[in-house]
């Protein structure tokens, strides 16, 4: 088999591209996948940013809980819709609603008084109300979704869920000879498996003043304006994580396909650290995001415009919010993986995040590094780990005594 670099097969498996710092992260630059290629015939062999939209490789730890907090923003605004159309029928008269979920806006939602919906307020969110937690572009349901699209585009193999016989009449749509070739059992292990990574958590350093600069950080971040979109904590209300999902689309497996679905305890089970659960029973997730799209680019600052394809039905300019709780160790930065540091990202903030930018800008040097220090301190840690983790001390590197031995041998 030949490996192709635009349209994929691109690796030998999802590790090729998704093992930083551990199996199951993201990775550098080299092994950015290019979007849209696949849809095209011949493919598209060129890299040219004109003509594909090149990503960076995202880390999925933390991605049961990502997952299930989109479902349930999901519910929570087809509720609003259902409440719009109901209220306009009832009052006939118009009637105008927040589209409101955990306390992140999307908008308003109106209906007409013979409850005819008006979508023009929607905002950050596909106008069929659900929330997609995945690929940067917040194009994607769910990760068995994306888990069936990355095993054909990356690997030639196709899930018989969406290739085989019941969608394609053919149980060979790809005609190499090799029959089925994933069973719907499979699919599930790869999306349990993702789901059931640890949670990324806190690296604090030794050293008290580094301490302090990430206590500081973490309250300038929000002083300034970041956690606007960032926000620091979500409420997940039942932290059971449950498979197959009930949004996906045809030619992924629904939940109504099946008679029981498979749970797992997001607080209980798997690897370490996991999702803090509250009294009452639900879950913390710190994850920095609202799950919504934002157009953070302007002709000041024009680094996140750099798309030319549109994806889905998300406008070209937008893009989730990035989760930040495992940045510290998750680098380069930007939906291109193309910022080599924080900083960078940071500095590239336009658009609706220009103001956050300009007050970051605003700051001295230091307090700006405080920043940083915080974001470093948020990182996806070894499995085992509790969720906050001190630093080993740094052994100096023998740099000094490197420098007397060239001194000396000069
Ligand atoms: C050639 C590199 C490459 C390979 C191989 C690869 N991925 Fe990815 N993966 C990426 C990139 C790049 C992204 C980010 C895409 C984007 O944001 O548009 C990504 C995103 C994802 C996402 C969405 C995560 C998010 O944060 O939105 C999932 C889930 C995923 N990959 C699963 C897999 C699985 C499962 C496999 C193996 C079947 C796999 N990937 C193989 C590069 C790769
Ligand atoms: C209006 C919403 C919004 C605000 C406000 C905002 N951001 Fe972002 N941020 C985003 C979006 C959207 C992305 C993803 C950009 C991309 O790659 O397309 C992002 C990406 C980042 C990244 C890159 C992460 C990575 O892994 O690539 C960092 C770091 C970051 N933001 C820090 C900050 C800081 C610090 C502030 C405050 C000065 C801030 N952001 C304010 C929306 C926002």
């Amino acid at each position: 088999m030949s490996f192709l670099r635009t349209a994929g097969p691109d690796a030998n498996s999802c590790v090729g591209c998704h093992f930083q710092p551990f199996v199951g992260g993201g990775a550098e630059f080299m092994a950015n996948v290019f979007a849209g290629t696949t849809q095209r015939e011949p493919a598209v062999l060129s890299i040219d940013p004109a003509i594909v939209s090149e990503r960076g490789s995202t880390e999925m730890n933390g991605s049961g809980a990502i997952e299930m907090l989109a479902r349930e923003m999901t519910m929570d605004l087809h509720g609003i819709r259902a409440n719009v159309i109901a209220e306009s029928k009832r009052a006939r008269s118009s009637v105008r609603l927040p589209l409101l979920t955990k306390g992140v806006s999307f908008g308003f939602i109106s209906a007409s008084k013979i409850g005819q919906l008006d979508l023009k307020e929607v905002e950050g969110v596909d106008r069929d109300l659900v929330v997609r937690p995945w690929l940067q572009k917040g194009t994607v349901t769910s990760l068995r979704t994306f888990t069936v699209t990355a095993l054909n585009h990356h690997h030639g193999i196709q899930a018989v869920e969406r290739f085989g016989m019941d969608l394609t009449g053919t149980p060979d749509f790809d005609r190499d000879g090799k029959l089925d070739e994933l069973t719907t059992g499979d699919v599930t292990a790869l999306v349990l498996w993702q789901a059931s990574l640890n949670i990324p958590g806190r690296r604090i350093p030794s050293d008290n003043t580094a301490k302090i600069a990430i206590e500081k950080g973490e309250e300038a971040f929000s002083r300034i304006g970041c956690s606007s979109c960032h926000i620091p904590s979500l409420t997940l209300n039942n932290p059971i994580f449950s498979e197959p999902g009930q949004y996906n689309l045809e030619g992924t497996l629904h939940r109504r396909q099946v008679s029981r679905q498979f749970t797992f305890d997001l607080t209980s089970e798997g690897p370490r650290p996991r999702l803090e659960r509250r009294s009452d029973g639900t879950a913390i997730v710190r994850a920095f995001t609202d799950l919504k799209r934002h157009r953070i680019c302007d002709r000041e600052k024009p680094h996140f415009c750099n798309e030319s394809l549109v994806q889905g039905f998300a406008p070209i300019d937008e893009f989730l919010t990035r989760r930040l709780w495992g940045v510290g160790n998750t680098d380069p930065y930007g939906h291109r993986a193309d910022l080599t540091t924080i900083r960078e990202a940071i500095e590239n903030h336009g658009g609706e995040a220009r103001l956050a930018r300009l007050s970051f800008e605003g700051l001295t040097f230091a307090d700006q590094e405080t920043i940083i220090a915080f974001l470093k301190s948020m990182q996806i840690l070894p499995d085992g780990s509790s969720l906050v983790m001190d630093e080993e001390p740094v052994v100096p590197l023998p740099y000094q005594e490197l420098k007397e031995y060239l001194a000396e041998t000069k």
